[in-house]
């Protein structure tokens, strides 16, 4: 099983960023504790951020053929880009939302994601570790999917 663990916009900053709201741990510090995680979850893992819509939109369309699901942190893409809830729908991959922040105890513009409904789940308000629990959440519900398809395979 391979997900691929997608950073939008200004997380490359994470550290320095608002660190009342985000805590002080790096990109890179997530990214090892995921990596970590999912060598004990048997799941394989790829990570990318970027600033641009489009490079994100790229890399669903380009990596959609070799993962099963995502794990999305779209930043503020989160509550106006609807090419990338198309992007992802379109490539027929579950994904999970995260979010380091409580998006529905900020500002009014903060509250609505256009990602939420589709979302197989949303983890928020846990700082770094939303990353830790939405990769075991999609873990699970990406095993229990195989599981029905082909239920005597190990998956
Ligand atoms: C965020 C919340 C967004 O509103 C914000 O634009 C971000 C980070 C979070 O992880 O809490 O960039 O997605």
């Amino acid at each position: 099983m391979r997900i691929a663990v997608l950073h939008g916009p200004n997380l490359n900053l994470l550290g320095q960023r608002e660190p009342e709201v985000y805590g002080r741990e790096t990109l890179a510090g997530i990214d090892a504790r995921l990596y970590a995680l999912a060598g004990e979850l048997g799941v394989q893992l790829e990570t990318f951020q970027a600033n641009g819509e489009g490079a994100l939109i790229d890399r669903i369309h380009e990596s959609a053929g070799r993962v099963q699901g995502f794990l999305i942190n779209a930043g503020a893409y989160t509550h106006t880009s609807v090419a990338l809830l198309d992007a992802l729908v379109g490539v027929g991959r579950p994904f999970v939302e995260v979010h380091l922040s409580n998006i529905h105890g900020r500002e009014e513009f903060r509250r609505r994601s256009l990602l939420a409904p589709r979302a197989a789940g949303i983890v928020m308000g846990f700082g770094a570790d939303s990353y830790l629990l939405g990769l075991r959440g999609l873990a699970l519900r990406l095993r229990a999917s195989a599981r029905a398809a082909a239920p005597s395979e190990e998956v």
